[in-house]
Order: C-alpha cells, then structure tokens, then sequence
C-alpha cells in the first residue's frame, strides 16, 4: 500500500488522477472504475484539467461505477446513474454508451447485478478503480460484514450509511434501504485501486483500513492484500495513522 497525505483536496485531486492516469496509460483499450460520493469529485476535475490522462484518447475509455441505489426515482439527483452523468460523464466529454452504472430499477436486481458483472468480465476487468470510503469503512456499498469474495449484488444498507447520506436527501426517510453494489471480490480485481478519503470523519475507518487487521468489520481493510494500492488522504483523515507524519507530501504527488 502506498499512502499519501496531502494539503488539500485540490492536490489529494491531482495526486489520485497521476496515479490512475498512469495505470490507464498503459492499456490499449482502458476501462476505469467510478465512484460517486463527494471525495472523488476532485478527481473528476483534475481529469478534467488533463491531469494524468494528458495523453490519453477518451474515445476509448470504459467506465464502470461501483454501485446505484435500488428504487429511487430516475430524475432524482442523487441517483447514482445521474450523478456520473452530471459528475463524469459530461465532465470529461465521455461517450455515454461507454459509461455504465448498475441497474437499480430494474425489476429484477438481482438478475440485473449478475449482467453488471459478466458485462465487466467482458470488458476484460478494471484496469484503474476510484474507491471512496464510507465512515464505516465501506467501498462501494460493501458493508460491514460483507465476505471478501463478494461479487455484484444487491445489498441493505446500514443505518449509519443512511444517515451519512441523508444529507443528499430532504430526509433520511427518503435515503434508500437498498443497493446494488460491486462485490468486494469485484473491486479486488482491479489491477490498480486508488482510494480517496477526506475529513475527520473517515479518520477512523482509514485507521482500521490501513493500520487494523484485515476483517470483514472495515470492509476496505482488505486492501492491504492488493498488490497495487494507493490510498490518497487529507490531513484530518489521516491523523491517527501510526506513521502519519511519514506520508506527507506538500508538493503534492512526486512527478
Ligand atoms: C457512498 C458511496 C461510496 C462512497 C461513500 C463516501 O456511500 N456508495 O462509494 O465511498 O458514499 O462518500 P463521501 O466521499 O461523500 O464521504
């Protein structure tokens, strides 16, 4: 595991889109993994500046988010669908039917999460995946709990999960009960993974993730079992790792 902390978002940003950038670089036909939640935002923007993808012709990129929520209104803002829409899709001038996003309208979502992932298999995997982290230590919406072999599938959500998201909804009673989510065997398959975590509020799961034994309780403590990882924080996610002070970089990432 590589870990950086870095002094802003801006740079957590640009340090995330050098490392991906770099992996996609590599592919003749990439497929880059999505993440919503407002971390990865920066990411997007730098992409959108050329950072990292300087090189690279977009018209070849395939793009696979992570997760949707199940039943919520198709012109909902924070359907997932709409957010990569809004967020990525029109961000970076992408294709739209090289983007996609699990199906949570479907009327069989399970079925509809067994597509997802045969269509990524077909797609010949993840070569660089965008990971958030939820306060519990989710990726995707991998639960505490959640196996390590887990594929594509639907999956309740937590309560704590429901009230870290509320602030996207009017009221928590609006905030869904149910996803469909990359397994977290799925996101182990990524040849390159780069998570990004910001605020206090993840300061605690990020602990776990990279200090604390690899458990199904935080779901991304097993990243550390992944050969090319790069964990991308700010300083108040970061506080409580045991060698914090040896991840600094103010320069942001190192050219
Ligand atoms: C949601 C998403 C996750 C994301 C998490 C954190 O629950 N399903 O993929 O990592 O939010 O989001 P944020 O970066 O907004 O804190």
């Amino acid at each position: 595991m590589r870990i950086l902390i870095c002094d802003g978002p801006r740079s957590i940003g640009e340090s995330a889109a050098h490392v991906l950038g770099g992996a996609l670089r590599r592919r003749r036909r990439p497929t880059l993994g999505i993440a919503t939640g407002s971390s990865p935002l920066e990411i997007y923007g730098a992409f959108a500046r050329g950072i990292g993808i300087e090189d690279l012709d977009l018209s070849r990129l395939r793009a696979f988010a992570l997760d949707e929520y199940v039943g919520i209104a198709d012109d909902h803002p924070e359907r997932y669908a709409n957010v990569v829409d809004r967020e990525v899709t029109t961000k970076l001038g992408l294709d739209p039917a090289n983007v996609s996003v699990p199906d949570g309208a479907s009327s069989d979502p399970d079925a509809a999460a067994e597509r997802y992932e045969r269509q990524i298999e077909d797609a010949g995997g993840i070569d660089a995946q965008i990971l958030g982290v939820g306060t519990n230590g989710h990726i995707g919406f991998n639960e505490p709990g959640s196996p390590h072999d887990s594929r594509t599938r639907v999956v309740s959500l937590t309560a704590e999960t429901r009230a870290a998201n509320a602030r996207f909804f009017d009221d928590i009673s609006h905030v869904p009960t149910h996803a469909v989510t990359q397994g977290v065997g799925t996101i182990m398959g990524a040849r390159t993974i780069v998570m990004v975590a910001q605020g206090e509020a993840k300061a605690e799961a990020v602990r776990h993730i990279i200090d604390g034994e690899v458990s199904t309780r935080w779901p991304g403590s097993i990243l550390q079992r992944h050969p090319d990882v790069t964990i991308v924080l700010d300083e108040a996610a970061g506080h409580l790792l045991e060698f914090a002070g040896q991840y600094r970089t103010d320069a942001g990432y190192p050219a």
